[in-house]
């Protein structure tokens, strides 16, 4: 770096050390771990004739978001279709009890697309970037439930060749890339290159071109996806009507943050990764941080406005969702179990962060609840996992009277993004237990 750059990065670096990020209002934490004690108490019987650790599957909490999800934007659309994204939790429980909501599935790889055909599901669309020849002989196979929604040119033409080969036709749609530069440009084609894609599906008898695709991710408000749907209204209008025509759908994706926000650790705000990478102490365990979100309701009135505005006459198509986050996240609790104390500010559990695959709770703030000792009071402590490494952590504080051996520990709303992400790593994986 230079003089000149290392101002700039030194002003930048005081700006921010200067700013802090919006704190979590002690009233919502408290009522949230008020919540998940009450909710723990109703299943009290249940969850201590168990043996811990466990991943606990709310089959009631998991359908009122997906209906809740359903009901916000078939309120303020016409025509909707809804596909849970199988990526953001891949117990085939969850899926089956999506599939009785009405929803369909959204798959990203052969195994996913294996375990949607298992469960029968109807309506399947199978989106991601590099499909091997194998999962995409697997869709042709199953054109009769599955939409293939291609990636690139080059899959057009594998996809063409593979349902020639079989003597189908298969329902497809087109990624298109919400950001050219950077490693986002992995997924989709240009929207600039969308004429040219219809232009190539012409000539491919064996896949019929109906929609197109488009994914905007850790959506805190609509924003991006508005700015997106602005754009398809434009290129929409340099199509040829013949391809405007084709367009029975537009999967707009998911990434919608749930309402709560994102919840945070010192250490996981953009403050307190500098301090860290400076070697300085992110402050104190208690204190949490909040990163504010929009109820599913105001994403789905803003969503509609802008599809109205932008699309209405030149694409009067079905608009389809893949929510996974907002749907699954909260239908699925981790309980845990101490096994050892160190002393009042160190206890080990049974199961260790392989539960969920990463290194999540360094920089997410997810309370740990004492099931065993219920209290309001947020008290100082490590909670630590078996694993032999020292990145192995649950939280630096719990809420309980006290903290012992053989207590039960819940840490809610673990459901998107930590049971598909588990890893066979030293400790064997808990079970999925349904309620
Ligand atoms: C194409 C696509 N659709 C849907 C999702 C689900 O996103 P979320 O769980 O944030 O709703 C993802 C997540 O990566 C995705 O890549």
């Amino acid at each position: 770096m230079n003089e000149k750059q290392i101002t700039k990065a030194l002003a930048k670096a005081r700006s921010l050390l200067s700013m802090e990020s919006p704190g979590l209002p002690s009233g919502e934490l408290k009522a949230y771990v008020q919540k998940y004690f009450d909710w723990a108490k109703e299943h009290k019987a249940m969850i201590e004739q168990e043996v811990p650790p466990f991943y606990l599957l709310d089959t009631t909490a998991l359908r009122e978001r997906a209906q809740q999800f359903k009901s916000a934007f078939s309120s303020v659309l016409q025509d909707t279709g809804f596909y849970f994204a199988v990526k953001s939790n891949s117990h085939p429980d969850v899926a089956r009890t999506l599939l009785g909501c009405g929803f369909g599935l959204d798959v990203s790889s052969g195994v996913e697309l294996e375990m949607a055909l298992a469960l029968k599901a109807e309506k399947i669309v199978f989106s991601g970037p590099g499909k091997t020849h194998k999962e995409l002989t697997l869709a042709a196979e199953n054109h009769k439930t599955v939409t293939v929604l291609m990636d690139s040119f080059r899959e057009l033409e594998n996809l063409e060749k593979i349902a020639a080969d079989k003597g189908v036709k298969i329902s497809a749609g087109v990624r298109l890339t919400t950001m050219p530069k950077g490693l986002w440009k992995k997924f989709g084609i240009l929207l600039q290159d969308l004429s040219r894609f219809f232009r190539a599906a012409e000539a491919c008898h064996h896949v019929q071109l109906k929609g197109l695709q488009f994914h905007t991710s850790w959506n805190m408000s609509p924003e991006a996806q508005i700015k997106f749907i602005r754009k398809i209204g434009r290129a929409a209008s340099g199509l040829s009507e013949k391809h405007r025509k084709q367009i029975d759908f537009i999967d707009i994706g998911g990434g919608y943050w749930p309402e709560q926000g994102e919840w945070l650790t010192g250490e996981g705000t953009p403050e307190g990764v500098l301090r860290k990478a400076l070697g300085m102490d992110s402050g104190s365990a208690k204190r949490h941080f909040r990163l504010p979100s929009n109820p599913i309701e105001t994403f789905a009135e803003s969503i509609s406005q802008a599809i109205q505005k932008n699309w209405a006459g030149l694409l009067p198509c079905r608009v389809c969702f893949e929510p996974g986050r907002w749907v699954c996240n909260d239908a699925m609790h981790l309980i845990l179990s101490v096994v050892d104390k160190k002393g009042n500010d160190l206890v080990i559990t049974d199961a260790g962060t392989n539960t969920i695959g990463w290194e999540r709770y360094e920089t997410d703030y997810c309370p740990v609840l004492n099931l065993s000792r219920p209290s309001l009071k947020e008290k100082k402590c490590f909670i630590l996992g078996s694993l032999c490494t020292p990145h192995d952590v649950w939280g630096k504080t719990y809420f309980g009277d006290r903290i012992e051996p053989c207590d039960f520990l819940v840490i809610p709303c673990q459901g998107a993004y930590t049971y598909s992400l588990r890893q066979e790593f030293i400790k064997p994986l808990p079970r999925v237990i349904k309620i």
